[in-house]
């Protein structure tokens, strides 16, 4: 197989197919706010993600079931005013979808509209599949999410790896083609073992999308924070640290503090 890679202009959800086929990896992370998701865009990413960890990350959060509609609304509106070329991709939230499928599509319609967003994403199996269905059958594009599923904490009562045993890793298995049926355009596979994880992406076309489930996916995402070494007390085994932030800002902030009780700053040439 070809890894060529392609130059887009804007990647859509056909470039992720597309890429898939040519066995292009796709490269997608988290972005909360303008001023990070500008950066990230210019870096050649190619899906943002508006994720509903901005509820843990942005908010302080223990979890991601607080953060509401207009919450999400209000950081991919963020998010899609700073981004030209990725594909932005908005988490449904917790509670905003689970209740039938009519609700699902209204409130995916309100943040296609709101925000300008270009797909959302929403979490499970073949229990959402019509509810799938309905916001693809309005012209939206789903990204699917299956493995760990952060939505459900309290009806798995840990983060820890799923589907190790053979009955849950057959049903992800089923969930992934069903999913697939429905119409999704990309699924989410969150810490699954990393055998499951490519048997699940060469059972079915659409592109799969790794966070701890090994490097037999279709493509990888990080939540960006984490990427960037934002926070020490979450150092899980598929976190990759490119920066060590969580030490770097505090000693520029510090060295800032201390010029300002020096008086070395501002200096005359940075006076009017
Ligand atoms: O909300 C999020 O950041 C996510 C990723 C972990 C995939 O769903």
């Amino acid at each position: 197989m070809s890894t060529a890679k392609k130059e887009y202009k804007k990647v859509t959800t056909n470039s992720l197919f597309e890429m898939k086929q040519r066995g292009e990896r796709i490269a997608m992370l988290t972005a909360y706010d303008y001023s990070l998701a500008k950066l990230v865009d210019q870096s050649g990413i190619d899906v943002i993600l508006v994720g509903d960890s901005a509820s843990n990350v942005m908010a302080g959060h223990e979890t991601t079931l607080p953060i509401t509609l207009d919450h999400m609304i209000y950081h991919a509106s963020s998010v899609i005013r700073a981004v030209d070329r990725a594909l932005v991709v908005v988490d449904l939230p917790f509670g905003s979808y689970q209740g039938n499928a009519k609700e699902a599509l209204s409130s995916s319609i309100r943040i296609m509209k709101e925000s300008g967003g270009h797909a959302v994403k929403l979490e499970g199996g073949k229990e959402v599949a019509s509810t799938i269905e309905r916001i693809v059958g309005s012209g939206i594009p789903v990204m699917g999410h299956l493995g760990l599923t952060p939505q459900s904490i309290y009806k798995f009562g840990t983060y820890a790896v799923r589907a190790k045993e053979e009955a849950e890793a057959e049903q992800l298995l089923a969930d992934a083609k069903a999913l697939e049926q429905a119409g999704c355009f990309a699924l989410v596979l969150e810490k699954i073992p990393a055998k499951l994880a490519k048997e699940v992406s060469e059972s079915i076309a659409i592109p799969t999308i790794g966070i701890g489930a090994g490097g037999d996916v279709d493509g990888q995402v990080l939540v960006l924070h984490d990427m960037l070494g934002m926070n020490t007390d979450f150092s899980p085994r598929f976190l990759r640290r490119y920066l060590d932030l969580a030490a770097q800002i505090p000693a520029a902030i510090g060295q800032y503090v201390d010029d300002v009780k020096r008086r070395d700053f501002p200096n005359d040439a940075e006076s009017y």
